[in-house]
């Protein structure tokens, strides 16, 4: 079946922090876990350059927006690799074949009556590039994101009737329950939605970094409109070539998955977005996943707070598989969570170092020392099978609720599990009596095929430390259908591992 997976596409008006890696690491495990199950992915991320915002900024410095766009798009790509993201596609709203698509459905919203000329007056954050309604607004009309005063601005636009969907989103809100995820978020969309949907305007009169509007081409499209297309957009001109007799992607992606978002842009994807397809004549995409905010001093890390904790730093000193864990290990999906220098590296030191890459040089050790490298093929423990049967059902259930933390509990408590059985079995004991020689061989093929199966389930997780573990035990190929455990050792050679997690000094 056909995947379709996104994120949200970052602003380039600074450069990348630890929430944008926050998104596209957590979008990467879903990505990453559909394709070991089989299914058809296409992932897409990129940047999304029009707006206030940028203009902004590139003035602030001197700079012309599309240069300015240029040199962040670059970081924001650069980011991907070294976070092992496994992304299909880098969308960014400056390609011409974006900025026509987007002419083209905006064109056909409009002929579909929905648009009109008004006034616009209100309550403008530039640095959101949006209005703000009365009661969002924080005391001293300040941004209740960037605590920033909010500017007055009216001008005369093209407005979207957003008011005409009320009756459609409600139905689509009472038809889907799991339209919006988690539950707490779906809530807060319904509420929204109940309270009345006023137009918003659909253009702005006073930019020229935009995307002109086709019908009133002294106005260009609010970036909102035009950022949200991308999802669709993307579609008609990325790679991979289309299959024979597919003119492009659309078809076989549309509608989305999955949209992954963090929950300050709720309200132009759960309300905005599926409004706008409709009008569009396009489906409304099948769920839209919500993520909390990854918290320093309990504030929103961002750019214009001043507490950016850079991503590309802490990579340099702890890979990106430490990071992917500790992102969804320390802050429970969908919730808020805080993140510190000292919580990352008690994780790395107590999980990922001992619990998990300990474990996995020490079975390679015995295997060497006791049966010259190569796993018995004898009888694995049933025990511990039974422990280990249901597991990579249970995970993809997890999954498939986009239960990211939770899956990732599940399978720690086996490699935990692990760790006891070693204990349990001693096998330096065992190895000491050759009367108890088939007790260690179960030992080991039971130790070997645990570490086999922990790491095939944790490989979205953690991609390349446990392709390292896999090749090392001979047993490379990280599908789901291999994650059950089999009832015999493999009998493969093992080779050498350098330490997954290295103990730093
Ligand atoms: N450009 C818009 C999105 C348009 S999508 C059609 C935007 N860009 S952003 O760069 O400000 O944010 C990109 C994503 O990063 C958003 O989903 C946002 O919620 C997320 N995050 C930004 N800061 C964050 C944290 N501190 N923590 C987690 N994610 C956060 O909004």
């Amino acid at each position: 079946m056909s995947f379709f997976i996104t994120t949200a596409i970052n602003y380039v008006n600074a450069e990348p922090h630890m929430g944008h890696a926050y998104e596209a690491i957590t979008t990467d495990v879903i990505a990453r876990h559909m394709r070991q199950r089989g299914e058809d992915v296409f992932f897409l991320t990129g940047t999304d350059e029009h707006g206030e915002p940028v203009a902004d900024a590139a003035a602030a410095q001197g700079l012309d927006p599309k240069v300015l766009a240029d040199r962040n798009a670059e970081r924001f790509k650069a980011l991907l690799p070294s976070l092992t993201i496994s992304n299909d596609f880098f969308i960014r709203t400056s390609d011409p074949q974006h900025e026509h698509r987007v002419q083209e459905i905006l064109q056909a919203v409009h002929d579909h009556g929905y648009t009109y000329k008004g006034l616009y007056e209100g309550w403008y954050c530039p640095r959101c590039a949006d209005f703000k309604v009365e009661n969002e607004i924080l005391e001293g009309n300040l941004c209740p994101i960037h605590e920033i005063a909010l500017e007055r601005h009216q001008e005369e636009n093209w407005f979207f009737r957003l008011s005409a969907f009320q009756e459609p989103l409600e139905r689509l809100y009472a038809q889907r329950p799991d339209f919006v995820l988690p539950r707490v978020r779906f809530n807060e969309a319904r509420a929204f939605i109940a309270q009345g949907l006023a137009d918003v305007s659909l253009s702005r009169a006073h930019l020229r970094w935009g995307i002109p509007v086709t019908w009133d081409p002294s106005q260009v499209f609010y970036v909102w409109f035009d950022a949200l297309l991308n999802y669709v957009t993307a579609l008609s001109y990325a790679p991979p070539p289309a299959r024979p007799g597919e003119r492009d992607l659309f078809a076989r992606y549309w509608p989305a998955t999955v949209h992954m978002i963090g929950k300050d842009i709720l309200k132009f994807h759960t309300v905005y977005w599926p409004a706008l397809l409709i009008a569009a004549g396009l489906e409304v995409p099948k769920h839209v996943l919500i993520h909390g905010f990854l918290l320093m001093d309990d504030k929103k890390m961002s750019k214009s707070l001043g507490n950016v904790l850079n991503p590309f730093e802490v990579l340099e000193g702890f890979g990106a598989d430490a990071l992917r864990y500790y992102c969804l290990r320390e802050v429970s999906f969908g919730q808020d969570g805080n993140v510190s220098a000292k919580g990352f590296e008690d994780r790395y030191e107590n999980e990922l170092a001992n619990e998990y890459g300990n474990l996995a040089s020490r079975t390679l050790a015995m295997v060497e020392r006791y049966r010259e490298g190569t796993v018995p093929s004898a009888e694995t423990d049933a025990t511990l099978a039974q422990e280990l049967d249901g597991l990579a059902d249970q995970v993809a259930g997890l999954l498939d609720r986009f239960e990211l933390t939770p899956a990732l509990e599940l399978i720690w408590q086996r490699v935990r599990r692990l760790n006891r059985y070693v204990e349990e079995r001693a096998p330096w004991q065992l190895a000491r009596d050759s009367s108890l020689a088939a007790e260690l061989e179960q030992t080991l093929a039971s130790l070997a095929e645990g570490l086999r199966v922990v790491s095939v389930l944790l490989h979205p997780y953690m991609p390349t430390a446990t392709e390292r573990l896999l090749e090392a035990f001979g047993t490379p190929e990280p599908a789901y259908s291999e994650a059950h455990f089999k009832r015999r050792g493999s009998g493969q050679r093992v080779r050498a591992l350098e330490p997954l997690f290295p103990k730093r000094a």
